[in-house]
């Protein structure tokens, strides 16, 4: 067994969460948001089912390179990036990218000319449960404006992107997120600009406590408004990170310590905190699920803390955990439907706890 904290990640899993996006969603070219899990097994294994890669650095594209992804299928998604990533993207390959800036824009036209682009815009939909905010996406007023630019700059419009947030539980901010596309892509049609793709972006939820609404219900709303707001020609591109591969990881930790403090609150200290791989309880936006080999005796409130001397490692203070009563220092406890945002997201060694390690089970099978 691998020295405690480590994390799982089941491939069939993520081959069978694969199949039912591109069931759900059977027109749609399905694009991996690498940032979820860089994990070259993964990758390949997405590669071969057809995949397309969004990466949001040179490090993710060489990671795909080196994973044996061709260049042509990755679009560099990320729309803060310097001239000097483009220009490196550019010449290992890449002709796809993302942009929601005039600036980023003249910057792709001169070090990535000729490229393909698509202009992220900010849709109105609610907020989800992990919200990027006003961080990305222009008006869809600048992203008609900006892609009518991209065209003088001798670029190639592939269309508007949006993305409505990750762990999106509102199916119909597909709806919103499409009908403004809509707009933008019949307006670029009166200049006779014609979008080949519109990219809806990532968002899509993954049950962790509570349940969140069916692939199937999303998929539903996805298709109904691209006949309702899109042409024909205009085709759709996901950009999944979460739905392919969370529920695919476990991560295996351990308790390091329980302690009543002096307020008389419970608390749970593991070796896994928001600096090796929880960064996702930030804000307890994401509440994953607990198992310990004491489920089944009685169970009371705990706070949940990480092992470094961090105030803010705490993963859950305010969320309703409920642990057994029994749990001491050494138990093993699992958390579930960790195989997003985790491994990807751990420090190199805040206080001297190395990053969290990755390990690929389950034979792949095509
Ligand atoms: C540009 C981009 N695309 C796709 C994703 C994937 O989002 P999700 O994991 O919610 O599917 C992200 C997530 O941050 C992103 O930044």
């Amino acid at each position: 067994m691998p020295e405690s904290p480590f994390l799982v990640i089941d491939q069939e899993r993520v081959r069978d969460n694969y199949r039912a996006l591109h069931n759900a969603l059977p027109t749609t070219r399905i694009r991996f948001a690498v940032k979820a899990s860089p994990v070259p097994e993964l990758i390949r294994l997405l590669d071969q089912h057809g995949a397309e890669f969004d990466v949001a650095s040179v490090g993710e594209i060489e990671l795909c390179l080196d994973a044996g992804i061709a260049p042509a299928r990755m679009c560099y998604g990320n729309p803060i990036k310097k001239a000097a990533h483009i220009a490196a993207a550019y010449a290992a390959g890449v002709r796809r990218y993302a942009f929601d800036t005039e600036d980023d824009l003249l910057r792709i036209a001169e070090h990535a000319a000729g490229s393909e682009v698509e202009c992220r815009f900010l849709s109105s939909a609610p907020e989800s449960k992990t919200p990027f905010g006003t961080k990305f996406g222009c008006t869809p007023t600048e992203a008609f404006r900006l892609l009518v630019r991209a065209v003088d700059l001798g670029l190639i419009v592939a269309g508007p992107y949006f993305h409505v947030g990750s762990q999106q539980l509102d199916p119909q901010a597909w709806r919103i997120g499409i009908e403004q596309a809509g707009e933008i892509v019949a307006a670029l049609a009166d200049k006779d600009i014609r979008v080949s793709s519109v990219n809806i972006g990532g968002g899509l939820p993954i049950s962790y406590v509570d349940a969140v609404p069916a692939l199937d219900d999303i998929a539903a709303v996805v298709m109904a408004a691209t006949t309702e707001f899109l042409p024909e020609t205009a085709g759709l591109v996901i950009e999944p990170g979460r739905a392919l591969v969370g529920s695919a990881g476990t991560i295996h930790a351990e308790v390091v310590g329980v302690r009543i403090a002096p307020d008389g609150r419970r608390w749970v200290y593991l070796d896994i905190g928001r600096y090796n791989g929880m960064a996702e309880t930030e804000n307890e936006y994401i509440a994953y699920r607990f198992v310990t080999e004491r489920d089944g005796d009685p169970v009371d409130e705990a706070v949940v803390a990480g092992p470094t001397c961090d105030g803010d490692d705490v993963l859950y203070q305010r969320t309703r955990v409920l642990l057994p009563t029994t749990l001491r220092a050494g138990d093993r406890i699992r958390i579930l439907d960790t195989g997003a945002y985790t491994a990807s997201y751990s420090s190199v060694s805040f206080n001297g706890f190395p990053p969290l390690t990755v390990h690929v089970s389950g034979a792949e099978r095509k």
